[in-house]
């Protein structure tokens, strides 16, 4: 055999006006709605019908009167707009866009630990991060976003004790913020629990004057040194409300530059840099490889198939009830 018939495939980089265009003229044929996460790629954010956090994103897909819904995002938002939409036709772009919080806390493990617990005659209600899978979601009592986990925690009452899931920097934060005791389940964002430390200080020294912003997922050597913690909504708040012109280093996944470029451009946004903790070289890990599976043509590709699609599971009854009592 030559080589020549070994030799990669060909990809064909497509035009991204002609892939917009075609993507408005399918989600009319298709009767579609695109919500996009403020992680995904900007064009995919600017030909989006909403975009947003988590939370507004949820509660945005409960008000779409399109049939079908495409969630640029990762696995668990589509599954969460399914949960709370049962009858609405739910496509991702990419089926392997998953997150490594949700991994890392898998159901049948969250159910053995809290039959522990139960064995052991701890009263506790299970709080979840919206970051999990919908399996999971039907095993707790409470889901929270970074726009609403104080107010959510508020609502446990306060002779139950508290297990936090799958972040445990977040769920750090939470006590610190609440003064409830928790018990944390060790999962961690792959994308804030890079930044590196190092770089952060370098920067907030080269840029005087400075505001360091960064997402309740950073570690707590991050935010101890952080001026705004706040998820992306938050922030996208924070820096339209300041009107004069000023550079904010940015601690979080680093598509979160376009929508508040966007939304204040009057100021100067750096993204705080990665770093490899075997090598202690920066990387450019601050982007979710798991978000960046969304593209332009997959959006395109899965309205015009109509799939990848998220199909309803039984289990999903009980994780809307959780759904709905939290976010709506
Ligand atoms: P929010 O946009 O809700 O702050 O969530 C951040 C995140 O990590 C999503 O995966
Ligand atoms: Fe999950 Fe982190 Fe990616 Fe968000 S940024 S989807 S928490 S891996």
């Amino acid at each position: 055999m030559s080589l020549s018939v070994l030799s990669a495939p060909v990809v064909v980089e497509e035009d991204p006006l002609d892939l917009m265009d075609e993507i408005d003229a399918l989600k009319k044929e298709k009767d579609a709605t695109i919500l996009a996460h403020f992680y995904v790629d900007g064009e995919i954010q600017d030909i989006a019908d909403f975009t947003g956090d988590s939370l507004k994103l949820a509660r945005d897909a409960t008000r779409v009167t399109t049939s079908t819904i495409v969630f640029a995002g990762v696995h668990f938002m589509g599954e969460s707009a399914k949960i709370m939409n049962p009858t609405k036709r739910v496509l991702i772009p990419d089926m392997l866009a998953g997150c490594s919080l949700a991994d890392s806390c898998p159901p049948n493990q969250l159910a053995a630990f809290q039959e522990q617990l139960r064995s052991q005659g701890r009263d506790f209600q299970t709080v979840a991060y919206i970051n999990t899978s919908a399996a999971v979601k039907s095993l707790c009592d409470w889901i929270v976003t970074s726009g609403n986990a104080r107010e959510i925690i508020d609502r446990v009452p306060q002779d139950k004790e508290i297990l936090f899931v799958p972040d445990q920097h977040l769920g750090r934060y939470l006590v610190e913020m609440t003064g409830r005791k928790m018990i944390l389940w060790p999962g961690s964002c792959m994308v804030h629990e890079i930044f590196s430390i190092q770089d952060l200080i370098r920067a907030k020294k080269n840029n005087p004057g400075s505001i360091v912003i960064a997402h309740p997922e950073c570690p707590q050597n991050i935010l101890e040194i952080t001026d705004v913690i706040g998820g992306t909504e938050k922030m996208r708040q924070y820096v339209m409300k300041m009107e004069k012109p000023t550079t904010f280093l940015v601690a979080t996944e680093a598509a979160m530059i376009h929508p508040l470029q966007k939304a204040a451009p009057q100021h100067t946004y750096i993204p705080v840099p990665g770093i490899v903790a075997s090598s202690g070289e920066t990387c450019a890990c601050n982007r979710c490889p798991h978000m960046a599976r969304n593209t332009l043509q997959k959006v395109r590709d899965c309205l015009r198939d109509g799939r990848p699609e998220i199909e309803w599971k039984d289990y999903f009854q009980q994780a809307r009830a959780v759904l709905d009592r939290s976010l709506l």
